[in-house]
């Protein structure tokens, strides 16, 4: 049977023939275009991102517009791409690329993974391919195709296992075509060693995959302390008046940290209790469920008309009671970076 050794050929063969190709990320070896491509890539698919992608090269073509730009610009532009501390970490890293490196990014992946937001994958991905660094990347996609190829068996939750497994990574680098090389295990995760029903009969590493020989792949990555999900649920405020709604911008740190919304109240009942006298109507709309990485959130919104004719000091009071924020026209509302669940209430009326 084939070894680990063949992993690498095996790999760079099939890339060469089955890998992704055209992607607008792709040839070229401008760090700030694959930095950016790679941060959103990271949790967002490749079909979601391509246009972002496109967007936002547009608005900031380079590092220094980036680092220039005020943060809700860049948080507009990220609005629906989710993660929203992808976007802030974005922003932060462009400042301290100009800051502290005089604008140019660091050729190594080491010095590439102290940047905000640069974890060690993503370091050496952006080193692979625009240096050419003979370095390993690890995300979730490639230790799983790892993990299953070598038959890793060893608890990933253990941070020494997974010290181990980078270290059988980075053995298994080859010494040319490291860009490619990079690009095929990404590829292979995203497209065929699938974490459920992988592709194994389209697979060039199955003759030496040991998951598959012992007949489980899905056995593999081992991780033990999975995630475990919890589930919260919060009221929000569609507060209109005159064409325009009272918006917030919410804290950070939090869930949609420095994005604007509709102001958010800890139940129903707690917001039923404010609007308790108010002039105008309520009405409840559908709840917003909006999966986050540790639980499920249901939001309900009650949209509450006030009439189109009140005087400043009759609407004081009740803004008074509110999360701080400002009246806004709700077109110009849109325009700002907002959470895609509201902004999808907001037009849906
Ligand atoms: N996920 C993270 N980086 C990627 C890339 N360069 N291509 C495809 N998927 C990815």
């Amino acid at each position: 049977m084939a070894g680990a050794p063949d992993i690498a050929p095996r790999v760079l063969r099939w890339r060469r023939q089955f890998g992704r190709q055209g992607m607008p990320w792709q040839g070229t070896r401008d760090p700030y275009r694959v930095w950016l491509s790679e941060i959103m890539l990271q949790q967002t698919q490749v079909a979601t991102v391509r246009d972002y992608y496109q967007r936002f090269l547009q608005r900031f073509p380079d590092l220094q517009a980036l680092a220039a730009a005020p943060l809700d610009d860049v948080l507009a532009l990220w609005s629906g791409l989710g993660y929203y501390s992808r976007a802030r970490n974005l922003h932060r890293c462009a400042q301290a690329v100009v800051a502290e490196h005089g604008g140019a990014f660091p050729r190594h992946s080491e010095a590439l993974a102290k940047l905000p937001g640069i974890g060690r994958s993503t370091a050496a991905a952006i080193a692979a391919f625009c240096f050419g660094e003979r370095v390993a990347i690890l995300d979730g996609n490639v230790k799983r195709v790892l993990g299953r190829a070598l038959g890793f068996g060893a608890d990933l939750s253990v941070a020494a296992n997974e010290r181990a497994l980078w270290a059988q990574a980075q053995a298994l680098v080859p010494a040319v075509g490291v860009e490619e090389y990079t690009q095929g295990l990404m590829d292979l995760g995203a497209t065929v060693c699938h974490a459920r029903q992988p592709e194994c009969g389209r697979c060039p590493l199955a003759a030496l995959c040991v998951a598959r020989a012992q007949g489980r792949p899905e056995a593999y990555p081992v991780k033990t302390r999975r995630l475990k999900r919890g589930a919260r649920a919060h009221a929000l405020l569609w507060l209109a008046q005159a064409g325009r709604l009272w918006l917030v911008q919410r804290p950070s740190p939090g869930v949609w940290a420095g994005l604007w919304s509709l102001p958010e109240f800890e139940s129903p009942e707690a917001l039923q209790a404010l609007c308790t006298g108010w002039p105008g109507h309520g009405e409840a709309l559908p709840p917003l469920v909006h999966a986050l990485t540790h639980f499920d959130w249901t939001l309900q919104p009650l949209r509450w008309q006030l009439p189109a004719r009140m005087s400043a000091p009759r609407l004081q009071p009740i803004t008074a009671a509110l999360p701080a924020g400002e009246w806004v026209l709700v077109e110009q509302a849109l325009q700002r970076g907002m959470p895609a669940p509201v902004r999808k209430l907001l037009l849906s009326r």
